[in-house]
């Protein structure tokens, strides 16, 4: 049977490669999710900038949050471990986006290549956070903006379980720990850490999940409230949601990298040298590493 989350990791070397042939599409056709995506889209779409030159999805899936950017950007890049999501989001987007597969920690970008990194959803499965804040840093251009969302450990029903069960993980300390399965959980004061160290601004949050459960039981109790958003505000603020939207700004580094072609902004994953295409694909001038043109995505994993 189709799975529409993953159960287990793959292989440390494999770890970009979680979600391949996973329908992970039919998560969100579960009820009760519609109204949870809605209010991510609704933040996200407040988050972002109004316009832009270059946008990166890092970590894109199928492309459920492209609505949330598409119009909105020059040029629209769709980044993902798995091949097969990368294929539903061809499937979606046509021609309007570009398709590379990656791991999000060894992205075959170069330095300020984008004014806009979102990365929703994709954090939990990350064991090396510094190592993706520095990656998101290094290729959003000054100034440029960063949009992420991580499972927040001090949440407090993470907080209440601990009290009942001291074997449950102590949500006070700093460390990122596994919560289900496939599930990491950060905590919001080791995130503005390394966010820091990578070259980001603080960031400001929203909040989600309970939240769009309290708007559910306002409607059921007759009074509308459209989405949850005036409550993901203040679930944020205080980092008591047991999902955090953050939202940062990339300090230092260069202006926006010139570029009307995709791939002058490629570069080598592996040891960001410059690349040449050719039929096949890209080849990398420096190292001699091969990376193929499948179906019209461009194949950086390593
Ligand atoms: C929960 S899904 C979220 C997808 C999308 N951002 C959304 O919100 O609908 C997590 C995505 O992160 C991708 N992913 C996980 N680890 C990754 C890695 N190391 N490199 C690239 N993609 C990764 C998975 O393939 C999957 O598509």
């Amino acid at each position: 049977m189709a799975k529409s989350l993953p159960d287990k990791f793959p292989p440390a070397e494999k770890s970009f490669s979680l979600y391949e042939d996973i329908e992970y599409q039919e998560y969100w056709e579960e009820p009760g999710l519609d109204r949870l995506d809605a209010l991510e889209q609704h933040l996200i779409t407040e988050l972002l900038p109004a316009s832009g030159r270059s946008i990166i999805d890092l970590g894109c899936g199928y492309g459920r949050l492209a609505p949330c950017y598409v119009d909105r950007f020059e040029r629209v890049v769709l980044c993902d471990g798995s091949l097969s999501l990368l294929h539903g989001a061809r499937e979606t987007l046509g021609d309007r986006a570009v398709l590379v597969a990656a791991d999000v920690t060894r992205l075959p970008f170069k330095p300020a290549s984008f004014d806009a990194v979102l990365t929703i959803r994709v954090l939990q499965h990350i064991q090396n956070l510094e190592c993706a804040f520095e990656e998101a840093h290094r290729i959003l251009a000054r100034d440029g903006t960063f949009v992420f969302s991580y499972h927040n450990k001090s949440n407090p029903h993470r907080v209440l379980r601990y009290l009942a069960d001291r074997s449950s993980g102590n949500p006070f300390t700093l460390e990122s720990v596994p919560v289900w399965a496939t599930l990491i959980s950060h905590h919001p004061r080791r995130v503005g850490a390394l966010m820091r160290e990578a070259g980001f601004s603080d960031p400001e949050y929203c909040g989600t999940v309970v939240v769009n459960a309290l708007a559910n039981i306002t409607d059921r109790l007759g009074r509308k409230s459209p989405s949850g958003a005036s409550w993901a505000q203040l679930m944020g603020r205080l980092r008591i949601a047991p999902w955090l939207i953050g939202q940062s700004f990339s300090q230092g580094g260069s202006e926006l990298a010139p570029g009307d072609d995709a791939s002058e902004i490629l570069a080598c994953p592996a040891c960001h040298g410059d690349l040449s295409r050719s039929d096949r694909g890209f080849g990398c001038s420096a190292c001699t590493r091969m990376y193929p043109i499948e179906d019209g995505i461009f194949d950086f994993r390593v």
